[in-house]
C-alpha cells in the first residue's frame, strides 16, 4: 500500500493482549482447556430491571434520534446517584458531560486540554487508555511511579519542579487497574494543593467505584474540599452495573471543563443511543441492591484465588477493590515470560504487568472475570502445571 499512515501512529503497536490471544489460540488447538483472566471485561449480566427499561425503550419509535449532548434526565440521575453514593453534590445543568464510557473521556481529554508536548502526569502501571490519549494528543507522559513501599500511591515531592511547572493534567484511578488501591481523602487533599499550586487539571478515572470489599467505601475525589476547582471525575456504568458494551458513561465536576468538554463532544460525535440514557437513568436512581450483591460476587472470587494460590505457596495481597489482583511473581522470573510460561503449561492467562508501564515488571494482573468454579479449576490447572514450585525452592 502506497499511503502512509501518520507519524503518530507509529505509537500504536500491537499491544500484549493481542499476543496472548495469538497464545491462547494455540493452546487451544492444542486441546488445552483455556481459562482467560487477562481481560477486565465484566461476565456477568446487568440487571433484569436494567435491561427491561433498555427493551421497552427501544420499542418506542421517537428514541431514535440524535441525542446530541444528552437528555435531561440523564444529568440529573448522575447528580441524584452522586450525592447518594457519594455525598458530593453535583449540578445537573452545568456540572456533568455525557460519555460514550469513560474510554471516550480518558482518550480524548489530553486532545481538550494539551498542545503537542505538552506534559501529563499518569501513573505507571496505569490503565492503557492514559497513555493511548496522550498519544493521540501528541503530548508527553510523565510517569508517577506506584510502588509497594508507598502503599502504591503516587508520590508528588518525587515529580522534578520544572515537571511539575509544565505539567497541564494529571491523571489518578483509585480503585485502579491494575493495581487495586482504594484513594483516601487525605491523599486527594494533597493533590489538590499540588494541582492548584500547578495549575494542573486532575482527572479521576473512578470506572471501579462501586466494586469495593470488606464493607469498605470507594473516596470520590469531589468529596475533598477545593476539588472541583480543578478537577473533573469519569465514571461509566460498565463495571459497576455490567453494562460495558452499552457504551455510556460521565464527566462530573468544574463547570468551565464540563463545558469545554461539551463544547468539543459537539464536534465529535452525536451523543449515546437514547435508550441506553434511559435504561442508565433507571439504574443510578436506584440500583434496588444491586452494587452490593455484584460487589459481594467479585469478593468471594477474590476470595478463592487468594486462598488458592496461598496454599499452592503463592502469597498475594487480597484486593481491597477492582475486578483485579495484583500479583507479585515468583523470583527470577519476567512478567512476561511468567505469563507466557503459565499460559502454555497450565492454560491459565494473566496480564504481565509491564504491558501497564515499566513499574509493572515483577507482577502479572489477574482478573476476577470467571465463575467460582472456573477459579478454582483455574488454581488446580496451575498447580497440575508446578510453575509455582519455584517459589517453594526459592525459599
Ligand atoms: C481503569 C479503567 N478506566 C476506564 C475503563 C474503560 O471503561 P469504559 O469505557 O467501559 O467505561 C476501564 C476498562 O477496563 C478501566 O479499567
Amino acid at each position: 500500500m502506497g499511503i502512509q499512515p501518520s507519524k503518530r501512529m507509529g505509537n500504536f503497536t500491537t499491544s500484549i493482549f493481542s499476543e496472548l490471544a495469538q497464545l491462547k489460540r494455540e493452546q487451544q488447538r492444542l486441546g488445552v482447556e483455556v481459562i482467560d483472566l487477562s481481560v477486565g471485561s465484566p461476565d456477568l449480566p446487568p440487571p433484569k430491571f436494567i435491561m427491561e427499561e433498555l427493551a421497552k425503550q427501544v420499542m418506542n419509535s421517537e428514541q431514535y434520534g440524535y441525542s446530541l449532548t444528552g437528555i435531561g434526565e440523564f444529568y440529573e440521575a448522575v447528580s441524584t446517584y452522586y450525592s447518594r453514593r457519594h455525598g458530593v453534590n453535583i449540578a445537573a445543568e452545568n456540572e456533568v458531560a455525557l460519555l460514550m464510557g469513560s474510554q471516550d473521556g480518558l482518550v480524548h481529554l489530553p486532545l481538550f486540554f494539551t498542545d503537542s508536548g505538552d506534559i501529563v502526569l499518569a501513573p505507571d502501571p496505569g490503565y492503557t487508555a492514559y497513555e493511548a490519549g496522550i498519544n493521540v494528543a501528541s503530548a508527553t507522559l510523565f510517569p508517577m511511579p506506584l510502588r509497594e513501599e508507598n502503599q502504591f500511591l503516587p508520590c508528588l515531592e518525587e515529580i522534578p519542579e520544572d515537571i511539575a511547572r509544565k505539567a497541564k493534567m494529571m491523571i489518578l484511578n483509585f480503585p485502579g487497574n491494575p493495581v487495586p488501591t482504594l484513594g483516601n481523602k487525605e491523599f486527594f487533599e494533597k493533590v489538590v494543593a499540588f494541582a492548584k499550586k500547578h495549575q494542573i487539571l486532575v482527572v479521576h478515572d473512578f470506572a471501579y467505584s462501586e466494586l469495593v470489599f470488606d464493607h469498605n467505601h470507594a473516596t470520590s475525589f469531589l468529596e475533598v474540599e477545593g476539588a472541583k476547582e480543578i478537577g473533573i471525575e469519569i465514571n461509566s456504568l460498565s463495571k459497576s452495573f455490567n453494562l460495558a458494551g452499552a457504551r455510556i458513561g460521565y464527566i462530573v465536576g468544574n463547570k468551565e471543563i464540563i463545558n469545554l468538554i461539551q463544547r468539543f463532544k459537539s464536534n465529535l460525535d452525536y451523543g449515546v443511543f437514547i435508550p441506553v440514557q434511559k435504561a442508565a437513568v433507571s439504574a443510578l436512581i436506584d440500583d434496588r441492591g444491586f452494587l452490593e450483591q455484584n460487589a459481594k460476587i467479585y469478593e468471594k472470587r477474590r476470595d478463592i484465588l487468594v486462598n488458592g494460590f496461598k496454599e499452592l505457596g503463592w502469597e498475594i495481597a487480597a484486593s481491597p477493590a477492582t475486578m483485579f489482583l495484583w500479583a507479585r511473581i515468583p523470583d527470577g522470573w519476567q512478567s512476561k515470560e511468567f505469563a507466557f510460561e503459565l499460559l502454555s503449561r497450565s492454560g491459565v492467562v494473566v496480564t504481565p504487568g509491564n504491558a501497564f508501564g515499566k513499574n509493572g515488571e515483577g507482577y502479572v494482573r489477574i482478573a476476577l472475570v470467571q465463575n467460582e468454579e472456573k477459579l478454582k479449576l483455574a488454581i488446580d490447572k496451575i498447580k497440575q502445571s508446578n510453575i509455582l514450585a519455584s517459589i517453594k525452592d526459592s525459599k
